[in-house]
């Protein structure tokens, strides 16, 4: 048996056979979402193999329940690229969520943004990325169904569904582009005008390997932004870890309402 299958099997044993119809990766300062969801929790350190999210301001557990009555499971932290130097270190979750029988996945980050229109506290829905970061979570990968088509990997039908869960509740949903660096240090202000000038609409650490690795597993999947601060050079405030852990829970609690209206009109 696979190591994701075996997990798979260990995770249906401690919660359940259903097949959660939705999986969600939670941002940075965005882990205390994990705690909504009425149903068993995982310790990451229970899952032999699975990647540590060392990472503060996030909440290394694996939940499996019910949110507005819509079966989930909910990763309350993700590995990062800069964690270890490696962009599969989140294909073992992955497969794990394929394993389960999930169908879609929507991640969250969060992310600086390069837009006036788009501001601290804002959300942004991905319509695509750019893998600035300069690596590939499927380098290695021998299979021919590495060469993943990439022209609609943010899905359309669920972003279709969080824009009209976002507009139901009032709350501002752009859709942008998201532009992978590989962090942890935070980019230079010449980084920054560099990615509006590529057609970035905001920068982060995290989200693009995992949508080429749901592409690449058959998991339809959508992402969505937590702007905790402007791009460097774009304003006077400072950019730090601190800072996107303050700022990340005033878009949480948008994100909150968008993901559970979204979740009731499944
Ligand atoms: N850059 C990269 N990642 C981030 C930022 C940023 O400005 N803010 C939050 N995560």
């Amino acid at each position: 048996m696979s190591k994701s299958a075996e997990l798979a099997a260990l995770i249906r044993a401690r919660a359940g056979d259903a097949a959660p119809h939705l999986g969600l990766i939670l941002g940075s300062g965005l882990g205390h979402l994990a705690e909504e969801v009425q149903g068993v929790a995982i310790p990451y350190s229970d899952l032999p193999g699975f990647p540590q999210a060392g990472v503060s301001g996030h909440n290394p557990k694996l939940v499996i329940g019910d949110l507005e009555g819509v079966r989930v499971a909910v990763f309350g932290g993700r590995a990062h690229y800069y964690e270890h130097g490696n962009p599969a270190e989140m294909r073992l979750p992955l497969e794990i969520l394929r394993d389960l029988g999930c169908g879609q996945l929507l991640l969250t980050n969060a992310a600086g943004s390069l837009r006036p229109d788009i501001g601290p506290g804002d959300l942004m829905a991905l319509n695509d990325h750019i893998a600035f970061a300069g690596t590939n979570p499927l380098i290695g990968e021998p299979s021919d169904a590495r060469f993943v088509p990439m022209t609609e990997a943010h899905d359309p039908e669920m972003r279709a569904g969080l824009a009209a869960a976002a507009a139901a509740e009032g709350v501002a949903l752009p859709e942008g582009v998201y532009c992978w660096f590989s962090g942890p240090s935070f980019e230079t202000p010449a980084e920054i005008r560099a990615a509006r000038v590529l057609g970035a609409d905001a920068v982060g650490m995290s989200t693009v390997p995992e949508v080429i690795l749901a592409r690449f597993l058959g998991l339809r999947v959508a992402a969505v932004s937590v702007v905790t601060n402007m791009g460097a050079g774009l304003s006077a405030e400072n950019i730090s870890h601190e800072h996107t852990k303050a700022m990340a829970p005033v878009g949480a609690a948008k994100l909150e309402r968008v993901l559970r209206r979204y979740l009731r009109n499944l």
